[in-house]
């Protein structure tokens, strides 16, 4: 087995970093849609926290991923996909992670920019600002931070119908082959 990917397979690696981030980005947004409504006791701190130290977790997963993305390569597209869906797929996939690193940096100068005390990752590690508090920086973050988050949605529903379409209309191996477990190696090649 190779951690790395292969012509036409993602390696464990990929894999695992594209999974995790799913998930903690699933959790960043239902947290982050509703904890604005939480009452104003000492948990509503302790979950502003968790948001951001996790948002900051991602920053760091993605910047590992994007790191092990150039070193490792990727697969080839499907035999078969045409070059016009291929080169779709591309854009989309550089503008979700463009919006993989927008969505926390987004956050974290909103955080700078209010002035607030700095918040300690996951309770453990002093973050710096990213700027002094400003307060046009703060409401032009904030906005980021909301819209990008629905552009962010709006990639996503149209990068998971490819996949399922692939699964389920083309019968390849796109997303076998991005799934835990050597799915991918029935249509090698
Ligand atoms: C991938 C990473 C992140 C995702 C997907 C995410 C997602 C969200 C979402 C969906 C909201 C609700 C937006 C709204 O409707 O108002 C939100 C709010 C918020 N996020 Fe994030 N976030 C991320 C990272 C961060 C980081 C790193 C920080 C700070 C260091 C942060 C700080 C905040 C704050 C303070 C709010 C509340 C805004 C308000 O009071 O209206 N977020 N986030
Ligand atoms: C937060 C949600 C998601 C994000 C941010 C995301 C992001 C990405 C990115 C950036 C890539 C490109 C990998 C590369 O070329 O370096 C990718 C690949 C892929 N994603 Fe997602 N993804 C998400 C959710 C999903 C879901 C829900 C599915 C399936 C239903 C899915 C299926 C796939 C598949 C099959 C590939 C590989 C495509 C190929 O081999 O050409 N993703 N994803």
């Amino acid at each position: 087995m190779t951690w790395k990917n292969t012509a036409d397979q993602w390696g464990p690696v990929s894999k695992l970093l594209h999974w995790l981030i799913v998930v903690l980005v699933l959790v960043l947004a239902v947290v982050g849609l509703t904890m604005g409504e939480l009452p104003k006791t000492p948990k509503y701190f302790w979950v502003y926290t968790m948001h951001k130290s996790t948002g900051i977790t991602v920053l760091a997963l993605v910047l590992v991923r994007i790191a092990w993305r150039l070193y490792a390569g990727a697969p080839k597209p499907v035999p078969g996909t045409p070059t016009w869906q291929s080169r779709i797929a591309s854009v989309t996939h550089f503008l979700l992670y463009a919006l993989l690193l927008a969505m926390p940096l987004s956050g974290w100068l909103y955080d700078s920019a209010s002035g607030l005390r700095p918040f300690r990752w996951y309770g453990l590690v002093e973050m710096p600002k990213l700027s002094p508090p400003n307060e046009g920086l703060r409401g032009l973050s904030h906005d980021a931070h909301e819209l990008l988050f629905w552009v962010l949605v709006a990639l996503v529903v149209v990068h998971a119908a490819a996949a399922f379409y692939h699964h389920m209309f083309q019968n390849d191996d796109t997303l076998r082959r991005m799934l835990p477990g050597r799915r991918g190696a029935r249509n090698p090649g």
